[in-house]
């Protein structure tokens, strides 16, 4: 039988960092109220467009398993934030990484985009479509971010990852997937401003106001994560003490505990990039994998259990069997640009181009009917 194993890893977060400090310096908001409530200290803003984040990510994932651009066969480029609708953004990796005889396609389930390619790409290698691909997990969240809004503006953050997922006989890769999506939750989570909805509007593209009922997502995602954890590991026919790591979606420290304790695993296998990185929607599973790979909490063999939540409200938990190799066959040299500009600057110029946007909208945000409206 073929399995699909994940052989490389690679992550490229931009420099910039964002603290809680800085964002107090705008909004109503302060160090102790966003640390006690969602457990982040810090995330980062990103000088550059998210592809090409995801272009170094790939390269590196790319040294790391050893596998030349030539011979990949497939590209899933999970994200919420493309550069553009047409043409797509797997498109454009393909192009810069020299990906000639590749497939490239985007998949948008929000924060849980990563996983849902990591999915396709699975069960393309286990079908026999492809032999090689690359699966990337991106965000540049920042340019549409409603920074005026203290209710989303300081959970998100920027940031990619890519792995390398590659045929072999080996039982590795993912062995088993729950997904699913809570639809008659879809209105909790809404970023008004962007799509062919809002088109002659006078909405300025990109001048955004987010919808977002916290308390509900907060709810939905923890009975969610759970559910498709408990299913995927009976489906795999484990059971919680089998799990030696937990790499989740991590959108507040305290639905990780929720989420990690009803579901019978302890914290400390549990791998947390929150306080650093805050949400960075379809980059936090990956970002946070290559971390636990570059601190050696990766095991040879180990099984990882992946839950994780998005906009939709999709869900989703995987198990992964990891393989024998656990350290990078090689490394590239491939890098962002230095940054000239710190990220609170970097966010003060979104924020007066929106202004500027806002002005020039003569109507403001308009109330499209939504299809749940129908
Ligand atoms: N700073 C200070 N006060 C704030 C802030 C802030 N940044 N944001 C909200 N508050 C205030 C509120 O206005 C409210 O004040 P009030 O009582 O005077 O009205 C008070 O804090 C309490 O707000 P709650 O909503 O009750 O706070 P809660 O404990 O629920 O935490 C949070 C809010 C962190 C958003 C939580 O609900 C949460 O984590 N929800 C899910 C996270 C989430 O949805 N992330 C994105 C998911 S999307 C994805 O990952 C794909």
């Amino acid at each position: 039988m073929t399995y699909a194993a994940i052989t490389g890893w690679g992550k490229c977060m931009p420099s910039a960092v964002l603290s809680n400090a800085d964002l107090s310096t705008f909004i109503d908001t302060n160090d102790e109220w966003i640390t006690s409530r969602t457990g982040m200290k810090e995330r980062r803003i990103s000088h550059v467009s998210a592809s090409e984040m995801a272009v170094v990510a790939a390269k590196r994932a790319l040294a790391c398993a050893g596998l030349d651009a030539k011979d990949v066969d497939l590209i899933v480029y999970g994200s919420c934030s493309n550069d553009e609708q047409v043409p797509n953004s797997a498109s454009g990796v393909q192009a810069a990484i020299g990906a000639t005889k590749a497939a490239s396609m985007d998949v948008n389930t929000a924060c849980t985009s990563f996983l849902y390619s990591l999915s396709i790409a699975t069960a393309m290698i286990r079908t026999g479509v492809v032999k090689n691909a690359i699966v990337i997990g991106v965000e540049w969240i920042s340019p549409f971010m409603d920074w005026d809004n203290r209710n989303v503006a300081v959970l998100f953050g920027d940031g990619c990852a890519a792995v390398v997922v590659q045929a072999t006989e080996k039982q590795e890769g993912v062995l088993g997937e729950q997904l699913g999506c809570i639809a008659d939750a879809r209105q909790t989570l809404r970023v008004r401003g962007m799509g062919t909805l809002y088109t002659n509007r006078n909405v300025t593209s990109g001048v955004t106001e987010w919808d977002f009922d916290g308390q509900e997502i907060f709810k939905r995602a923890v009975q969610g994560m759970v559910q498709a954890s408990q299913a995927v590991m009976q489906k795999c026919g484990v059971t919680p003490d089998d799990i030696d790591l937990v790499v989740p979606h991590q959108a507040n420290m305290r639905i990780i505990d929720a989420v990690v304790s009803r579901s019978g695993i302890p914290m400390e296998k549990v791998m947390l990039t929150v306080e650093r990185y805050g949400n960075m929607s379809a980059a936090t599973v990956p970002v946070a994998l290559a971390e636990a790979l570059e601190e050696g909490r990766v095991k040879p063999g180990a099984l990882v259990l992946m839950p994780a939540f998005g906009a939709g409200l999709t869900v989703c938990a995987h198990l992964v069997r990891w393989g024998d190799r656990v350290t990078p066959l090689a490394e590239s040299d491939a890098a962002l640009p230095p940054v000239t500009k710190s990220a609170l600057q970097m966010v003060q110029d979104i924020r007066a181009t929106k202004t500027a946007g806002r002005e020039q909208s003569t109507k403001g945000l308009h109330e499209p009917v939504f299809i749940e409206q129908r």
